[in-house]
């Protein structure tokens, strides 16, 4: 299990200097949300400042694009290697060929689904995938309150990947709401990368609260 934490809930302003404080071997990915104030209602970073950011840092990027019609940017996030590149189901009429570029570039291709998007939307894609991104929050804000519905969400689309021998080729991702009281039921769900806004920097310390989610994920 991965905890990949969301940058957008630090203050921006000063993550190039922070972000020398974060310890990789705790801190497994930083997780890039990218809102156009148009597929969510709300307006955060583009390429310009993601590209600053991963001069900071050897963590890996995991980027997740809230815009509409990622194909028109997603080259302009690909050219700063990032792990994983994640689009939304919703935004585009085109996720399998979105997905393939993704992984031509050599970075993990992630489709995300909202919560009213029923997960079986995106079983016939599953082999251009490299990961799903579940939210367990409708997209545009840290420190939403998780939605338990995501729990069966996550357990659904393991038992279809388990059935269809897809398992170790698409990892299960889940994001909005992971806090110490929710982290361990999505990981007993089948999570293997868990996204956390809110409360991985809400303290202050982001190595010591990473580690403390780790360790209640196994509780
Ligand atoms: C929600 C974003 C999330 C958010 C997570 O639209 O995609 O990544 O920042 O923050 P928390 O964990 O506070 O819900
Ligand atoms: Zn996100």
């Amino acid at each position: 299990m991965r905890i990949s934490p969301s940058i957008i809930a630090t203050d921006l302003t000063t993550i190039g200097v922070d972000a020398a404080g974060y310890d990789p071997a705790v801190v497994d990915l930083l997780h890039v949300d990218v809102m156009d104030g148009s597929f969510v209602p709300n307006l955060t970073i583009g390429p310009g400042f993601v590209k600053s950011l991963a001069a900071h840092t050897d963590i890996p990027l995991d980027v997740h694009l809230m815009i509409e019609r990622p194909e028109l940017s997603v080259e302009s996030y690909l050219a700063l290697n990032p792990e994983i590149v994640t689009i939304h189901y919703e935004s585009t009429r085109f996720p399998a060929r979105l997905m393939r570029l993704i992984r031509e570039r050599g970075a993990v291709p992630g489709v995300s689904i909202n919560p009213a998007t029923p997960v079986e939307s995106v079983f016939d894609i599953l082999p251009y995938a490299g990961l799903v991104l579940v939210m367990s929050v409708d997209p545009g804000f840290y420190g939403q309150s998780f939605m338990p519905e995501a729990l069966r969400r996550i357990e659904r689309l393991a038992a279809f990947l388990s059935a269809n021998g897809l398992d170790g080729s698409v990892d299960i991702q889940v994001d909005g709401g992971i806090n110490a009281d929710t982290i361990a039921a999505v990981v007993r769900a089948g999570a293997r990368i868990v996204v956390a806004g809110a409360a991985a920097f809400k303290g202050g310390d982001v190595n010591a609260a990473v580690a403390e989610l780790k360790r209640r994920a196994i509780s």
